[in-house]
């Protein structure tokens, strides 16, 4: 792991049984956090959610979605609240599902927040995690992109369709897609624990977003397969409805202003090496 790495001595809070020293057992719906998680850590990291592009976005999915993100996010927020030394910093994924679907408007940090259920779920996450300042602690949230992947997210479902020769670009392909590697992804978050000036939403994406088509076009020269199948708008709206209206054909062209701004220096700016360093799949001849 990327903090271990880097000298940073970690605890996990897992909601299973314990596995060693370094684990603590939670029950976030339960809203308490043990103590002895927290006692004198320097920062706390938030990535709990359900994922959002698991299926359809069903009542009872909403719910989900909502509270495996409130509940674990208010939990720690409280708990950082009443320490008495409380630590520095307490950074938390958000996603740039905070903008919506905005065309080609390029989309620093200061943009407003979009429209439909991930905008708002994303603003209230953030807001429940700011909580924290009250308390003098530096609070973060890092707006991720699509973070790529082999091992979970978009890019490892793409892969076999793309695998099988059976890829295409979504729709028309002219929607905006942020991405960053899974490498830069943990960057991020270890260059946000280090920098005292990193606070507030911060765009973790890479400076390069790309439209559906370019993503499909390097994904499948990658891979060296064909990208002939294009899936019609109408095909995702049947099967995912609302998800796909609000991920899938959604255009965010978010921008890392402010990562760029403190000094963030991205490993793979460019999304044919970020591919090639995540498939493992070097170009030919280098
Ligand atoms: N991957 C992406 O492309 C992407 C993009 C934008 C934003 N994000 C955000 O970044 C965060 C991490 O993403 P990821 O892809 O690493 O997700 P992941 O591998 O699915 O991990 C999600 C984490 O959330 C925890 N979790 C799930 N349901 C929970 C619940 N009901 N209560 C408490 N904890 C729960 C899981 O805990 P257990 O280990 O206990 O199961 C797991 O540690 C998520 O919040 C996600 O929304 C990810």
């Amino acid at each position: 792991m990327r903090l271990n790495a880097e000298g940073w001595d970690v605890r996990r809070l897992v909601r299973r049984p314990a596995a060693g020293p370094d684990e603590f057992t939670w029950d976030p719906a339960g809203g308490e956090v043990p103590a002895a998680a927290l006692a004198g850590v320097t920062a706390v990291i938030n990535l709990a959610g359900e994922n959002i592009a698991a299926g359809r976005w069903t009542e009872p999915r909403r719910r989900v979605l909502r509270s495996s993100r409130m509940e674990p996010t208010r939990a720690l927020a409280r708990a950082i609240g009443g320490m008495p030394r409380p630590p520095e910093v307490f950074a938390c994924a958000s996603a740039v599902g905070f903008y919506g679907d905005r065309g080609n408007l390029v989309l620093g940090e200061d943009a407003s927040r979009g429209e439909g259920f991930l905008s708002e779920l994303t603003a209230e996450w953030e807001q429940a995690g700011a909580a924290v300042e009250a308390s003098g602690v530096r609070w973060a949230a890092l707006r991720l992109g699509v973070v790529l992947s082999p091992e979970g997210g978009a890019l490892a479902r793409l892969l076999p369709i793309f695998r099988l020769g059976l890829g295409g670009r979504l729709a028309t392909g002219k929607q905006w897609m942020s991405w960053i590697s899974r490498e830069d992804a943990a960057a991020a978050f270890v260059h946000v624990l280090a920098t005292p000036s990193c606070r507030g939403p911060l765009n973790a994406c890479s400076p390069g977003p790309v439209t559906n088509a370019d993503f499909t076009r390097l994904l499948g020269f990658v891979l060296r397969r064909p990208v002939a199948f294009p899936v019609p708008a109408f095909a995702l709206r049947l099967g995912f409805g609302r998800m796909a209206e609000e991920t899938l054909l959604a255009s965010t062209r978010a921008i890392p202003r402010a990562l760029s701004a403190t000094g963030f220096r991205f490993g793979q700016p460019g999304l044919e090496a970020a591919l090639r360093l995540e498939l493992g799949r070097p170009r030919v001849g280098s």
